[in-house]
Formats: C-alpha cells, sequence, structure tokens
C-alpha cells in the first residue's frame, strides 16, 4: 500500500543509511508516489548559510488534489473525516472522500467569490469543527496561505497575526464549544479588527448561535455563501498549479523574543514529510482509524489531523471538546465508540487523566487499539507507564515522537512495533534526519553518552523555509546560532545505545501543556498592566502542564490589595496573549537579580521558582547580592502560604 513503509529494523537501517548516503535519489523515488502535475528538475538546492531550501525545484503540484482527489478512485465511500462533537449527545459527522472533496471545492468556490486569490493570506479562527478542516484545504485548493490561529489566542495576540500576515480574509465560527464554556470566537474576532487596515471579508460559520454583530459589506455567513455556490451549480473547483516551494501555510509559534514568528512551510516538502512520517512512525494499514487530539490551531493538528493522514488516504477523527469534559472517560468513549486503532495525545493529556483515577477507564473497550502516541513534551516514564499498562494494556508500542512547529513533522521517533522504544526517549531520528550534539562554543560532541545542544546537519523535506516577511529573523533563530547547522533548541542526550532523549529547551522558551511560550512574550504582557514596573518569567516543574509559569513582578503600590493586583495582572496577560499565557505563581518582589550590565540573572530564579534554594552558584557578579535573599525568603514565605 505504501512502498515506502518500513516493516522491519532492518528496512529501517538501510533506509536511513541511504537517505544519508543519496538523499536526493532517496526522496525522488518517495515522491514518485504522489501525484505531480509537473515533475521536478532538482530534488534538493540548500545552503544553511542563507539559508535557502529549496525541495523538488521546479515541479508543480496542488497538495489537495494528493490529500483527495486521488483518493476518489478507490476509497470515495471511505471515511477521511469523522467529527465528535464536544457534546456526547450531539451526533457525531463522517465525511467520506467523496463527500470531503465536494465540501473543500464548494468552500474554495465561497473563498474565490468573495475575492481570495492565489497567494492571498486567509487567517482561520475557528473551533475544532469540520468546517475549520473544509476550510483549511480551500485554502490550499486556490493556493491561498493560510494562517490559522488557534481558538485560545487573545484579541491582541490576533491582531499581531493579521497584520504581520497582512491577512486580507478571515474565516471564524460565531463561537466554539470547549467542555463546558463556550468562546465567543467573532466577538474577539471583532476586537482584534479594530484599527485592522488589511482584512476585507470575515465568512462566519455558525456553531454556537452566541449573537453576534455582523458589519455590513464585510462580515457574511458561510451557509449564505454555500447557498449562492449551490445556486450557481458548477460543483468542481480546478486544484490550483503551485510551485513545490510556493508557500502552504503560515503558523505562528513563540520564540526567546517577545515577538511570536511565523513559521513558513511551503507546498510539497511538507507535503511528503508529514505523509512519510505518519505512515511510518504510526505505521498506519489502511482502514485505520487514527485519533490525534490535537487542535488543528497548533502544528500536530495540522500535520497529523489534517495533511498527513489525508494524503495518505487514512481516516482521520477529529474531536471538538477537552478530554475531561463531560468526564475524565471522553477520550477512552471515543476509542471505544469509533474503535479507534492509533491515537495521539501529548503527556500533560495523560498526567492529568491519571489524576481522576481507573474508573473512567476500566469499563472502557480500548482493545481495538494498535499504537499509542505522545508529543509535545518529554514525557515521565509514570506517565508512560500509565499509558502503556492501563490504555495499551501492554500490548500497543507507544511512539514518544519529538518534534517542532518549525520542523513540520516528526523527527526523531520510533517506529511502532518496528524499531525499539525506551521510556522517556524519543530514541532514533527518521530517514532523512541527521540530528548532532554541539556544545556551546559550536563544536559537534561525537561518541556515545554525551549530552549537548541540539542541532540538524542536513535539510529533510519539512524543514521551516523561512520565518514570514522577516528572512533575518529565520537565519538568526535556527541557522546562525551554531554555523552550519540547523538549531533546535533543545538540549539532549544520547545514551550509549546511540538513542536520543530530549531533555527540555535550553532558551528563554517554556513548554506549558504542551504549549510553546515565550518568557519574554510573558513579560511584555505584564508589563503593559500599568502599575508593573518590570518583570521577570521563568519556567518551574508542574506536575500535570509539565512547566509551570513563575513571574517575579515589582509593582509600583507595593501597600496596595496584592490579591486585586494579582488578579489584574492575570486578566492583563489574558488579554494580550490568551488564557494559556497566564502566571500560575505571581511573587512581588522589590528588585530583580542583575548582572551589572543590566541582564537578568535567570538561572537564579528559576532555581528559586523550583523551591531549590540550597545553591544558588556564584551571586557576587550581581549589581545588588541582597536582592537574593529578600527574593528567596518572599518565595520561601510564599510557597507556606500555597501549600
Ligand atoms: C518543542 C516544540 C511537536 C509538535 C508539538 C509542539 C518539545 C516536542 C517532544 C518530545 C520532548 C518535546 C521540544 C520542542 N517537544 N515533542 N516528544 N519529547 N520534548 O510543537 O510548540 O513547536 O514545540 O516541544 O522542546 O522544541 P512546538
Amino acid at each position: 500500500m505504501y512502498p515506502y513503509q518500513l516493516n522491519s529494523l532492518e528496512e529501517y537501517h538501510r533506509a536511513y543509511q541511504k537517505s544519508v548516503q543519496e538523499p536526493e535519489e532517496f526522496w525522488a523515488e518517495i515522491a514518485e508516489n504522489f501525484q505531480w502535475k509537473k515533475k521536478w528538475n532538482k530534488v534538493l538546492d540548500w545552503n544553511f548559510t542563507e539559508p535557502s531550501i529549496q525541495w523538488f525545484k521546479g515541479g508543480t503540484l496542488n497538495i489537495t488534489e494528493n490529500c483527495l482527489d486521488r483518493h476518489l478512485a478507490d476509497k470515495g465511500d471511505q471515511a477521511a473525516l469523522i467529527w465528535e462533537s464536544n457534546n456526547p449527545s450531539e451526533s457525531s459527522v463522517t465525511y467520506t472522500y467523496t463527500e470531503l472533496h465536494a465540501k473543500v471545492m464548494q468552500f474554495a468556490h465561497v473563498l474565490q467569490n468573495n475575492g481570495v486569490r492565489k497567494g492571498d493570506r486567509v487567517c482561520i479562527y475557528m473551533g475544532m469543527i469540520p468546517e475549520l478542516t473544509i476550510a483549511t484545504l480551500a485554502c490550499a485548493r486556490i493556493g491561498a496561505i493560510h494562517s490559522i490561529i488557534f481558538g485560545g489566542f487573545s484579541a491582541q495576540a490576533i491582531a499581531d497575526r493579521l497584520d504581520d500576515a497582512q491577512a486580507r480574509f478571515i474565516v471564524t465560527c460565531d463561537g466554539a464549544f470547549r467542555g463546558a464554556k463556550d468562546i465567543p470566537l467573532k466577538s474577539v474576532i471583532d476586537d482584534a479588527l479594530v484599527g485592522n487596515k488589511t482584512i476585507e471579508r470575515v465568512i462566519v460559520f455558525e456553531r454556537t448561535r452566541v449573537p453576534v454583530s455582523m458589519l455590513k459589506g464585510r462580515d457574511v455567513w458561510w451557509t449564505d455563501e454555500i447557498q449562492k455556490v449551490e445556486e450557481a451549480g458548477n460543483p468542481f473547483f480546478p486544484a490550483a498549479e503551485m510551485d513545490a516551494e510556493d508557500i502552504l501555510f503560515i503558523l505562528y509559534t513563540s520564540g526567546s523574543t517577545g515577538k511570536p514568528k511565523g513559521v513558513v512551510h511551503t507546498t510539497a516538502g511538507y507535503m511528503i514529510w508529514t505523509n512519510y512520517t505518519f505512515v511510518n512512525v504510526f505505521q498506519y494499514k489502511p482502514g485505520q482509524i487514527h485519533f490525534c487530539t490535537a487542535d488543528i490551531g497548533w502544528i500536530t493538528g495540522h500535520s497529523y489531523i489534517i495533511y498527513g493522514p489525508l494524503s495518505a488516504g487514512a481516516t482521520s477523527l477529529m474531536f471538538e471538546g477537552i478530554p475531561t469534559y463531560p468526564d475524565a472517560g471522553r477520550f477512552w468513549d471515543i476509542v471505544d465508540k469509533f474503535k479507534v486503532d492509533i491515537l495521539y495525545t501529548a503527556p500533560t493529556a495523560i498526567r492529568s487523566l491519571m489524576g481522576f483515577g481507573l474508573e473512567h477507564v476500566v469499563d472502557k473497550d480500548l482493545s481495538s487499539l494498535k499504537v499509542l502516541g505522545s508529543v509535545g513534551e518529554p514525557i515521565n516514564e509514570e506517565a508512560w507507564q500509565w499509558y502503556n499498562q492501563h490504555i495499551g494494556k501492554n500490548n500497543c508500542p507507544i511512539v514518544d515522537t519529538w518534534w517542532q512547529t518549525e520542523t513540520a513533522g516528526v523527527l526523531i521517533s520510533n517506529l511502532a512495533g518496528v524499531t525499539p522504544s525506551k521510556p522517556s526517549y524519543a530514541t532514533l531520528p527518521l530517514p532523512g534526519v541527521q540530528p548532532c550534539l554541539v556544545d556551546d562554543a559550536g563544536k559537534e560532541i561525537e561518541g556515545n553518552g554525551v549530552n549537548g545542544n541540539l542541532c540538524i546537519k542536513f535539510p529533510w523535506p519539512g524543514i521551516i523555509r523561512t520565518t514570514y516577511n522577516d528572512h533575518e529573523r529565520c537565519r538568526q533563530t535556527y541557522f546562525s546560532v551554531y554555523e552550519n547547522y540547523y538549531f533546535t533548541g533543545d538540549g539532549c542526550l544520547r545514551d550509549e545505545d546511540g538513542m536520543y532523549r530530549i531533555t527540555g529547551r535550553v532558551d528563554d522558551v517554556l513548554n506549558v501543556s504542551g504549549h510553546r511560550i515565550g518568557t519574554a512574550e510573558v513579560e511584555n504582557a505584564i508589563n503593559m498592566h500599568t502599575g508593573v514596573i518590570e518583570s521577570a518569567v521563568v519556567g518551574y516543574p508542574h506536575d500535570i502542564k509539565g512547566q509551570g509559569i513563575y513571574a517575579y513582578v515589582i509593582i509600583e503600590n507595593q501597600h496596595g490589595d496584592a490579591a486585586l493586583t494579582k488578579q489584574d495582572i492575570l486578566q492583563t496577560v489574558s488579554r494580550v496573549i490568551g488564557a494559556i499565557a497566564k502566571p500560575d505563581k505571581i511573587q512581588f518582589v522589590s528588585g530583580l537579580p542583575k548582572t551589572r550590565s543590566g541582564k537578568i540573572m535567570r538561572r537564579i530564579l528559576r532555581k528559586i521558582a523550583e523551591g531549590d534554594t540550597s545553591n544558588l552558584g556564584d551571586t557576587s557578579t550581581l549589581l545588588d547580592p541582597s536582592i537574593v535573599d529578600e527574593i528567596k525568603s518572599g518565595a520561601f514565605k510564599f510557597f507556606r502560604m500555597m501549600y
């Protein structure tokens, strides 16, 4: 079915070797399995100095023909997308490949009728409903660039992203259901559009029926526009011919500076990488049901709900709700109901569900499960064991998949049942991925049993191409820290067997419940509160979230109502970024530990936040060493109050 699916350890080793020794031949052979409008004339052209990376140069294609049209002949009646509502009493929806194809073409007409052209940026801000997948693929059909924004981001965060992408169109919903809450998406969009100069049209899908205001001339209803297309009666929409390196989408992600960056992925390389990794990591077999619990607003949803599975002709299950609503058995109910074969979720979800006990698991039939996946952060051994024992019944390989928004798909992971697994290790690189560890001076650390900064030496088809509108930022962030390498920002251990274990970020990026948040971004948000003079944000170990956010804040009026000020600060962060970035702990301080050159010594703050004040290292270079004692004793009081 998939000639490039690796079915044994030996095949993996052989493929890996070939991918290193003859990368162009290796990827050309795989690319032959896709539908091209015009064949490429050069498989790979690259240098990491600019950087300039081009895969399948000269080739043209449309990713939706690969995700939809080409499956119609033999899989037209097979489910492409299964959707499960937030509300268990609402019926689920299934779209076959034929139906999804038709829906995507219909909405492509809507986009075109509303002025969307090839190359335009379309922002999508929707809940997890099938129309989100449809809108995404309709953009790709036209050749418009989608920029999906997670439904948890605030108006301010959206406004910044719209502006950066110079987006002309928005597709949104009146609201979104999320557990017991509903989120007023359209009203957030209205706020985001105050002062916006580029948005011409907002297309609104009705989901929650919350009242919304529709601005005449700008806002239109999804269903009205669909009706016009139906009346016009010409359902086919030809797929735009795209260059292999034309931009498919922008996805914003956080870095160590305040401003999120628009990671750019292009058409052919992204398609091939998500497909290849989907088929190999999960060992997908035709007919199986793949359930990725991520939100499409993040890269995991882009790659393993939409593009990877659909390009492979798989059945992809999309879930609107949250793991704990109406109770902590929701995932297991869904697995049972649809007889899910592959479950792909995040350690934070596993840890949270573990806390609710086995009563939500025991009476569910999980025997359909064949493969379990983990993504987003290191999976601790306890969570791994629980997942293995209680969900996989010691009978399903667990793939611990390490990757990033910038990498498009999985780079380091075991292949389910094919290559060995090891708890808390991502294990071995996929074919095409050449990891290396470097010391702080950028020198490669050879051999096994070593630790270092994780870099990649050679491009794979899914590598980031640029950061939108700011190529220099891409170069500086990823390609100039260590010369001639792509730098991941992660620390990593390579054990005696050559297996990789990710040890966490080495930059100022936090991973909170699998969400990436820059400390500088949170600081900027806190500093927007009028009463705040300065702040410093660090991460600390959190039982469920993996990392929690700890904020040290200097305020003007130290004698006011501290609880009230904290509430205000939390609200400010919610307003500027979104609720996901709210600090878990705020400690008011009168100063921050700074060096004479004014640099905050985060190492000290991190230690205090971790509750480890025994050895703070050398504090003699601080401008005012006494501040450390004050913060320490403040933190101590603070901990006593908390527990
Ligand atoms: C960062 C990327 C991967 C898609 C979702 C998150 C951390 C991711 C693992 C893993 C240890 C992991 C890394 C990485 N991370 N997967 N299996 N083991 N750490 O994408 O938001 O771009 O975050 O998540 O620190 O750099 P992202």
